[in-house]
């Protein structure tokens, strides 16, 4: 993770939707007589940013609670009484599909504005079997809708629902709805690529988080989990032992949780915006995570309680301020790593021949700069599959010829 493998004076050349090759100016230019340049000059190009973590499809936005954990109230006291993801869930059930699409599309164009071109999206504020369904084809119509690759993550196990937390088998009687009635449905459609549960004290068990999982992997879903985000209880631990592709935020993971997940390749993906904004003082111990060989990625966890930000470099600027990340881990975690804890290590992430022409365009000289100048939008243009994403871009018709076969 130390090595970004950064040049200076290289040139990227796009055909169609793939990099046809990188190296230095001269080289590309004379292999490539005819290409349409873009002048990048004083520009920084990355790979276009993997964001593995988000909660996109919501309704309204929820500022209220953000006064109230100021004035002492924690996130799990907001939870148990009504607020929070229930708040959450109560208003998307009375959201249209349609309505639901137009939000969420809207939502990955600022995502992408400030780098992103690969997004995964998870549902989990529906927590019924109509209304899980309904998050999960608007993440697969913003996927027909946008350049920008999205992945989708079912999260039926975001919370236990009111009606059920209320009846004295409820919890478990969900656990069957979710493994027995939604699953079977998601598999089917091949609505989401991956599954995801909240374990989490207060959420659901390590038991019933196991049950889920193991459910959703024998129906060909990739694991994934928020594990020991706000206290540790064997969440990494679980990660490793259903060698889920990655255990996701783990402010609060443990010595043996780092341990057992050194020995699978979980990606740990950590969310340091989430501490910063719930105002807790913890933040991943993402050195240890490292030095113990872990892959780190960074993700938004972009959502309406805990991280509502669009803005994935200043989540970059957190990987190395608050988690004390260097610059050059901060860009691996927020690209190879980030495809990684997608399954798409092979396709995104990187700036290689064969791969994927997901670029981003930042006004700056130097790499350092994108996490320094915190929360301004440097991003100029990105790609994904060589189209623009970006709506700059797309205004400045500063377009790829990729249709016509043309190099860039
Ligand atoms: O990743 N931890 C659980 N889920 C989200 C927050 C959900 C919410 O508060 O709406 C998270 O932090
Ligand atoms: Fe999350």
């Amino acid at each position: 993770m130390r090595d970004a493998g950064v040049q200076a004076g290289w040139a990227i050349v796009v055909q169609g939707e793939k990099i046809a090759a990188i190296g230095p100016e001269e080289d590309a230019r004379r292999k490539y007589p005819a290409a349409r340049e873009i002048d990048c000059t004083y520009n920084v190009i990355t790979p276009g940013l993997v964001d593995s973590h988000t909660h996109a499809v919501f309704g309204r936005a929820r500022y209220a609670e953000q006064e109230m954990r100021a004035a002492g109230v924690s996130y799990m006291e907001i939870a148990r009484s009504g607020g929070g993801i229930h708040s959450s869930v109560a208003d998307l059930r009375t959201r249209s599909e349609d309505e639901l699409f137009a939000l969420t599309l809207s939502r990955i164009e600022k995502l992408a504005s400030y780098g992103s071109t690969t997004i995964e999206i998870k549902s989990g504020y529906g927590l019924s079997l109509e209304d899980e369904l309904k998050s999960l084809r608007v993440i697969a119509r913003v996927a027909h809708a946008t350049p920008v690759r999205i992945v989708a993550t079912w999260l039926g196990a975001h919370e236990i629902p009111l009606d059920y937390r209320s009846r004295p088998r409820g919890r478990a009687e969900y656990v069957k709805l979710l493994v027995e009635e939604i699953l079977p449905i998601v598999h089917k459609e091949r609505l989401a690529q991956f599954a995801d549960v909240f374990c989490e004290p207060g959420v659901f068990t390590v038991e019933e988080t196991r049950s889920i999982l193991d459910a959703s992997a024998r129906a060909g879903l990739g694991i994934k989990l928020h594990a020991d985000e706000l206290e540790p209880a064997g969440g990494a631990e679980l990660a490793a032992e259903l060698k889920a592709i990655s255990a996701d935020h783990l402010a609060a993971i443990s010595k043996n949780g780092i341990a057992a997940l050194a020995t699978t390749g979980t990606v740990a993906t950590l969310l340091p915006g989430t501490m910063l904004f719930l105002g807790r003082d913890r933040q991943a111990p993402a050195r240890a995570i490292i030095d113990a060989g872990v892959p780190v990625a960074l993700a938004t966890d972009f959502n309406p309680g805990t991280s509502p930000t669009v803005n994935f470099p200043l989540i970059m600027t957190l990987g190395v301020s608050q988690l004390r990340m260097s610059v050059a881990e901060s860009f691996v975690a927020a690209t190879v790593n980030g495809a990684a804890a997608l399954d798409l290590a092979e396709t995104t992430g990187q700036l290689a021949p064969g791969y994927s022409a997901d670029l981003a365009i930042f006004e700056a000289e130097d790499i350092r700069e994108i996490p320094y100048w915190y929360g301004d939008r440097r991003c100029k243009a990105t790609w994904a599959r060589g189209k623009p994403c970006h709506a700059l871009e797309r205004a400045n018709k500063l377009q790829f010829t990729a249709s016509r076969g043309d190099a860039t």
